[in-house]
């Protein structure tokens, strides 16, 4: 599907999708019926946006009545679709069961020990409408926050649809985090029931999650049910009055369910994620605009059609899994897969034979899985057929040409476009992404899609045409956030507050002078561990509420497959002897408070870390120096000497 395979190894050069490729696309068939041309046209024609995205929604989702304006636009608070009746559950199920649709396969479940289900539209609707039953007869309501804490299994996007439908917010938590993270988590939207399981399969191993769920709902008090899936059988501890077995009260419940219609902007989910300060923000988004964005991005940036097998391989904890595994899939009637283990467990293949056995014609996956692939070598590949493969897609951090070119050759057999997808948390969808249509620059997410816009600032706001700075979007775009729970100020600040009337992105990047984007990371203090979003600040506090630690600073080194990896420098206390025992037991420490991906890589005792005079950990310093870079203007420091000792610590 692309052509100049032969240059693959210079980065510089474009790759341009075939003609036959692009005339079968979802956007091509698009720009034909409005008379557009070329895809910088239909970028022109999308800069009228509002117009867009009301043309894109006729295409996506249905309305139970329509919206009298496409956004109402209160900067920086923005509905969209306002006046509209909608739900997002109607567009994912209910609209599929009267067509015919209605028995088209929707999940493809595959287990870590192999077990498989397969699940129809029609198995869904029924299975979302007995759970939604049996939330309200836990006296569940419109606007009431349910906790979810489910591994990869089709419950977890059921629970969610359960919520949704009844037209309550769902607050995913994802499964490798800890009790800790899931109480706090909880505790800031005040849960009032959560639905986890008895435990599940990751690499061999069981991982006790409703121990965990346990254990963080002694210190929840609005916590008033817990629903418990059984997914290994396990004996789990049971407390009468406020847990239930999911198949026992959902057995007897009707299998059909009214759908809550509510207003287009009212809250669908809060999804927590890392900032600059110790505690994670509550991303709010709503059902409309979201459905919207979500859906239709994915209709043409993988271009999805009903015969294809999609398969996104993110956790739906994060972002990534809640748009694109729970949401856009099923509004399009798609038909996916979900796998609930380990990448390479029993083997490095576990995933080829995935998409060999299930004919998988197009995969989304993230540089750090890619990278973990290449380490076990091409062989592992080679062993399968690929050819069902269609599109490749990458999320979540900067794909190194490395990267890219093993993909595209290993698992694209040359013949696959790779969509290398700039999104985040905040935005809900796609912003910056090639569509199939569109010539690639290997390692560059190319250039925003139509209908967003966006642009490199300098430090004084002023846009930069070809070269560095902060990444901003210009204009609002209809799966953003809403705010952040509970702090609208906070929201103001953090995402409006640094240039006038632009959302402020929180990453680096460069922008050449063909208006292609180089996403280069996270200019604030948030790390990027195999793609997930940690701040340094978080693992601060986990190490910090250890009795022995009187202080501690984080960085992130840069990490050959991880991407990067987390390097604490730790002051203790007075008198406490600072052995190897104890970094073991940090670590140890901060994977309990937060779950295994915030265990530090390294960690460090010193004396005492860099900081400005009003306290302020200077970790821009500590990382220089701890890869030996120029340190830069130490002059603000209250204990420059500290800097030295930071130096000998390798
Ligand atoms: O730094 C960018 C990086 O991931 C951040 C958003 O993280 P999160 O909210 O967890 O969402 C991840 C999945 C959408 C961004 O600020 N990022 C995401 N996608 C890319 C990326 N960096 C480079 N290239 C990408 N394609």
């Amino acid at each position: 599907m692309t052509e100049n395979i032969s240059v693959l190894l210079d980065e510089k050069r474009v790759f341009k999708p075939s003609k036959d490729f692009v005339n079968q696309t979802n956007v091509k068939q698009w720009m034909d019926q409005h008379n557009i041309k070329t895809y910088d046209d239909l970028l022109k024609k999308a800069e009228d946006w509002k117009w867009f995205w009301g043309e894109m929604a006729k295409d996506v989702v249905e309305f139970y009545t329509p919206y009298k304006q496409v956004i109402e636009w209160n900067e920086p608070f923005a509905k969209w679709f306002t006046g509209a009746k909608y739900n997002i559950v109607h567009d994912a199920i209910d609209k599929h069961v009267t067509t015919w649709r209605k028995n088209k396969v929707a999940i493809i479940f595959e287990g870590e020990p192999g077990d498989v289900r397969k699940l129809t539209y029609n198995d869904l609707y029924i299975q979302v409408n007995k759970l939604a039953n049996a939330l309200k007869e836990l006296g569940i309501k419109k606007g009431d926050r349910v906790g979810i804490y489910l591994p990869m299994i089709p419950e977890l996007p059921i629970a969610m649809l359960a919520c949704a439908k009844i037209g309550a917010i769902h607050s995913v938590v994802f499964s490798g985090f800890s009790a800790t993270a899931f109480r706090d988590r909880a505790n800031d939207c005040e849960v009032k029931l959560v639905i986890t399981c008895d435990s599940f399969y990751r690499r061999g191993k069981k991982v006790p999650l409703k121990t965990q769920a346990d254990d963080a709902c002694k210190e929840t008090p609005s916590v008033k049910n817990m629903i418990v899936y059984q997914r290994t059988g396990d004996q789990v501890n049971w407390t009468a009055g406020r847990d239930h077995w999911w198949h026992e009260i959902t057995k007897d419940k009707p299998s059909t369910c009214p759908t809550e219609q509510l207003d287009a902007n009212d809250n669908l989910y809060f999804l927590y994620t890392s900032g600059t300060t110790g505690k994670p923000k509550g991303i709010i988004h709503a059902h409309a605009g979201y459905a919207v964005g979500i859906a239709q991005t994915l209709k043409w940036v993988f271009d999805i059609k009903d015969q294809d097998v999609y398969w996104c391989a993110a956790d739906i904890g994060w972002v990534t899994g809640h748009s694109y595994i729970a949401y856009a899939p099923f509004i399009l009637g798609a038909t996916q897969i979900i796998y609930e283990g380990a990448p390479d467990w029993p083997n490095p293949d576990r995933w080829w034979d995935i998409i060999e056995k299930y004919g998988v014609s197009v995969f989304y996956t993230s540089p750090t899985s890619v990278r973990l692939f290449m380490r076990h070598g091409e062989d592992w590949p080679k062993k399968h057929d690929l050819t069902s493969l269609r599109l490749l897609g990458s999320v979540g951090e900067p794909i190194n040409p490395e990267a890219w070119i093993w993909y595209y050759k290993n698992i694209g057999g040359e013949r696959c476009q790779i969509m290398d997808t700039w999104w985040q948390t905040e935005t809900g969808h796609f912003v910056i992404s090639p569509l199939p249509i569109t010539p690639i620059k290997p390692g560059s997410a190319t250039k925003p899609l139509p209908g967003m816009a966006a642009a490199v600032y300098d430090d004084k706001g002023i846009q930069v045409k070809d070269g560095g700075g902060s990444l901003v979007l210009m204009h609002p775009w209809p799966g953003m956030l809403r705010g952040i729970y509970k702090n609208p100020e906070r929201y103001k600040e953090t995402y409006w507050g640094r240039f006038k009337g632009v959302y402020l992105a929180g990453d680096v990047a460069r922008v050449d002078a063909d208006g292609y984007f180089w996403i280069q990371g996270r200019a604030d203090d948030v790390l990027k561990i195999s793609g997930h979003r940690i701040g340094n600040s978080e693992v601060e506090s986990a190490l910090v509420s250890h009795p022995l630690v009187a202080e501690a600073a984080v960085i992130g080194k840069p990490h050959e497959e991880k991407g990067e990896s987390i390097t604490s420098f730790v002051v203790l206390k007075k008198g406490v002897e600072p052995t190897e025992a104890l970094k073991k037991e940090l670590r140890d420490h901060v994977a309990k408070e937060m779950g295994k991906l915030a265990r530090p890589d390294e960690i460090w005792f010193v004396t005492d870390v860099p900081k400005t005079r009003s306290g302020k950990i200077m970790r821009r310093v500590i990382r220089a120096k701890a890869l030996g870079q120029e340190v830069g203007d130490t002059s603000t420091l209250a204990n420059p000497e500290s800097v030295d000792e930071i130096g000998k610590a390798k």
